[in-house]
C-alpha cells in the first residue's frame, strides 16, 4: 500500500529518503513527501504525483541528517499536496508518516477541533500528529505510546520531533515496519527494498511494538514499555535484484526471469531417492501431514489464482479434497474450521490485510495455517504455523508474474509430498518430479515467442472487451490472463470456464469481442475445440494458446500461440506466460504505465 522510510545518521537524509521512496514507489504512487529535521525545526516537502515530482522539488543541498518520507496510496482524502504525508501538527513540531487506516479518526478529530486544534488535511493520519503533539512532554517515545492508546485501526508510523534531533520513533499495528541497522546510522521502512542499498541487517517489528532510534542505537519495547529483545535478520536479496537490469520495466524483467525463479522455487527441495519433495519449513511432522483430510487455500488476487490451480492439482493428484477461497470472503462468513484441515495462506507480499486477517481468524479457531509467501520475514510468513518460501526474489511490478509461477511450484511440491504419502508410487513420484524439472526449459522456450505475441497484442490492442477461457486446471489461468490484461491495460476482460460460456457469456460474442482460449492437452481438448467452434460460428475472433503442432486448433483460431508440449498437469506454467506477455505488450502498445497501473498498489494492507 503506502510506503514509509526513515533515516537517521551522519549523511544527508533527504537524498536517502527520496531514493528509498523511489524503491517503495511500487507500493503506492499518488503522492509523496519528506520531513527533515534542521536546526530545531522541521522542513517538509510533499507533492502530488510520482516520486519524480518530489525529487524535482527537493533541493539538492537540503540540510538535515534525520528525517522521514512517505509514498501514498490514498484512502482518506483526495490526492492533493495537503493530503500527502508527512503530516505536521499545528505547531509544526511533530511530523508523522502513516500506513494503514485510523478507524476512529472522526471522533478524535472532532474532539481535537473542539479544543482549538486546526487541521490542514482531510486525512485520518493527521490526527496522529496532532495527538502526539498534545501529549508531548519532552519525550517523543512516551508521547507516541500515549497517543497509540487512543487509536483504533491499523498503522505503521514513523515520527520525528523538532526538539529531539536524530531521533525517530516508529510503531506498528497491522502495517509492516522494519528497522535497518547500519554502521552509525539507522533506517526504518515499511519494506526492506527501501534500505537494501544501505544495510542488510534488519529487525522486523511485531504488532504492538514501538521502536525509538538514534544513529547509534535503537530500543524496541511493547506498548506497556517492556523491553523487547530484537532479533537481527540478514537479508539475502542482492541490490541488483531490485534493479531493472536493462529491461524497459520491472514487469518485463520479472516475466523473463521466470525460468530461473521457477528453478529456484524447487531447487534443493526434490529428493529423487524417495521420489518426493523435502519442505523443511512446514513445521509439521510426517504423521501430522499424513492426517490431513482437507486442504483449504486462502488468498487474494493473483495469489488466489495460484491457490485455485494448487487446489485443483492437490485434489486430483492426492485425492485429498481441496479448495481455494477469497480471503476477503472467508473472514466474514463465520467459517467452519475442521480438525485435520490444513489451511494455506498464499501471498506474495505476506502482508495482504484480507489474507492476514482471514488467517488470524482461522488460527483463533484452532486451525493450522501454512504460508506460501515470497517476502521473507513478512507478517503472514511469521504468523503462520510453518510454510514454504517461494524465493522468486523481489517482485516490484504491481502486476504479479514471477511470484505467481513460483507459488505454483510451491503447490506442486506440496502436492508431491502429500501424494507420496498416499497413493502415488515411487515411480510416479519420479515422473512428477521430472515433469517439474522440465518446466524452466519449457518456460524459456515459451518466452522465445515474445515477437509473435507482441504482433498479436498490437493487432488486438484497440479491442475493448476480451474473454479468457479455460477448463480444468487451466480455468484459473484464464482468470489470471483476464486479470493481467485488466490490471495493466485497463481493457475489460473476463475469465470464464470455457464450458460455462453457453450459460451466459456467449451473448457477449461479436466481431468486436475476442476470446482467448487455453487449449488443454488432456481429455478436455475436444470439448474446448467445440467451444471454440461455438464462438467462431458467432463471428467472435479467437486467439488460441495450444500445444505446438496442434493443426486443428491453428485451423480454427484467428491467431495461435503454440507453446511447448508438457504433461497437461503442468500446462499452467506454459499457458500463463503467453498471457502475461500478451497483457504486457498490449499495455505497452496503449502507452500505459506497466509497472504502476492506475489505482492499484502492490501490497494492499487495508481491508
Ligand atoms: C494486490 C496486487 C495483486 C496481488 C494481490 C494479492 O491487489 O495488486 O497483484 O495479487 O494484492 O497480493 P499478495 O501479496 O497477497 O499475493
Amino acid at each position: 500500500m503506502c510506503g514509509i522510510v526513515g533515516y537517521t545518521g551522519p549523511r544527508q537524509a533527504s537524498r536517502i529518503l527520496v531514493e528509498g521512496l523511489k524503491r517503495l514507489e511500487y507500493r503506492g504512487y499518488d503522492s509523496a513527501g519528506v520531513a527533515v529535521q534542521d536546526h530545531g525545526a522541521l522542513a517538509v516537502i510533499k507533492k502530488k504525483g510520482k516520486i519524480a515530482e518530489l525529487r524535482a522539488a527537493v533541493p539538492r543541498d537540503m540540510p538535515g541528517t534525520c528525517g522521514i518520507g512517505h509514498t501514498r496510496w490514498a484512502t482518506h482524502g483526495g490526492v492533493t499536496d495537503a493530503n500527502a504525508h508527512p503530516h505536521l501538527d499545528a505547531s509544526g513540531k511533530v511530523a508523522i508518516v502513516h500506513n494503514g487506516i485510523i478507524e476512529n479518526y472522526g471522533a478524535l478529530k472532532e474532539k481535537l477541533e473542539k479544543d482549538g486544534v486546526r487541521f490542514s488535511s482531510e486525512t485520518d493520519s493527521e490526527v496522529i500528529a496532532q495527538l502526539i503533539a498534545r501529549l508531548y512532554e519532552g519525550d517523543l517515545e512516551r508521547a507516541v505510546k500515549s497517543a497509540l492508546r487512543h487509536l483504533k485501526g491499523t498503522y505503521g508510523i514513523a515520527v520525528i520531533h523538532a526538539d529531539e534531533p536524530g531521533r525517530i520513533v516508529g510503531a506498528r499495528n497491522g502495517s509492516p515496519l522494519v528497522i535497518g541497522v547500519g554502521d552509525g546510522e539507522m533506517l526504518l521502512a515499511s519494506d526492506v527494498t527501501a534500505m537494501l542499498a544501505h544495510t542488510r541487517q534488519v529487525v522486523y517489528l511485531n504488532d504492538g511494538e514501538v521502536v525509538s532510534m538514534t544513529p547509534a542505537d535503537f530500543r524496541v519495547s511493547d506498548a506497556d514499555d517492556n523491553p523487547v529483545d530484537p532479533k537481527i535478520n540478514e537479508i539475502a536479496w542482492q541490490l541488483d535484484a531490485i534493479e531493472k537490469d536493462g529491461f524497459s520495466c520491472y514487469m518485463e524483467k520479472e516475466i523473463f526471469e521466470q525460468p530461473e525463479s521457477i528453478a529456484r522455487a524447487f531447487g534443493g527441495r526434490l529428493e529423487p531417492e524417495y521420489g518426493t519433495a523435502k519442505l523443511g519449513g512446514l513445521n509439521l511432522s510426517r504423521k501430522e501431514l499424513h492426517a490431513v483430510e482437507r486442504v483449504r487455500v486462502i488468498a487474494a488476487g493473483t495469489s488466489w489464482h495460484a491457490g485455485l490451480v494448487g487446489s485443483w492439482l492437490l485434489e486430483s493428484v492426492t485425492r485429498i479434497p481441496a479448495s481455494a477461497e477469497l480471503a476477503s470472503e472467508l473472514r466474514y462468513r463465520n467459517p467452519v474450521v475442521e480438525a485435520n484441515s490444513l489451511y494455506i495462506a498464499a501471498s506474495q507480499s505476506g502482508e495482504t490485510a484480507d489474507t492476514l486477517y482471514a488467517m488470524r481468524e482461522i488460527k483463533r479457531r484452532g486451525g493450522t495455517v501454512l504460508g506460501i509467501c515470497n517476502v521473507v520475514g513478512s507478517t503472514i510468513a511469521r504468523e503462520s504455523d510453518g510454510g514454504i518460501y517461494v524465493h522468486s526474489g523481489p517482485e516490484i511490478a504491481v502486476a504479479s508474474t514471477k511470484a505467481f509461477t513460483s507459488q505454483l511450484v510451491a503447490f506442486y511440491l506440496l502436492t508431491l509430498t502429500l501424494a507420496r504419502m498416499h497413493d502415488m508410487s515411487h515411480h510416479e513420484g519420479i515422473l512428477f518430479m521430472e515433469a517439474l524439472k522440465s518446466v524452466p526449459e519449457a518456460v524459456r522456450k515459451t518466452l522465445l515467442l515474445r515477437d509473435r505475441i507482441q504482433t498479436i497484442a498490437k493487432k488486438y490492442a484497440r479491442f475493448r472487451d476480451f474473454m479468457f477461457l479455460g477448463r480444468g486446471i487451466l480455468h484459473p489461468i484464464a482468470l489470471e490472463g483476464a486479470l493481467k490484461l485488466k490490471e495493466i491495460s485497463y481493457i475489460h476482460a473476463e475469465g470464464y470456464a470455457s464450458g460455462e460460456i453457453k450459460h451466459g457469456p456467449i451473448a457477449l460474442v461479436s466481431p468486436e469481442a475476442p476470446s482467448v482460449f487455453l487449449v488443454p492437452g488432456d481429455q478436455l481438448r475436444e470439448k474446448t475445440i467445440s467451444n471454440m467452434k461455438e464462438i467462431k460460428a458467432r463471428g467472435g475472433p479467437i486467439i488460441a494458446v495450444a500445444d505446438e503442432g496442434d493443426a486443428e486448433v491453428v485451423s480454427i483460431a484467428d491467431d495461435c500461440i503454440p507453446v511447448p508440449k508438457v504433461d497437461p498437469r503442468f500446462q499452467p506454467f506454459t499457458m500463463v506466460v503467453p498471457l502475461q506477455l500478451f497483457a504486457y505488450f498490449t499495455a505497452l502498445e496503449l502507452g500505459r504505465d506497466v509497472d504502476q497501473p492506475r489505482n492499484l498498489a502492490k501490497s494492499v494492507t487495508v481491508e
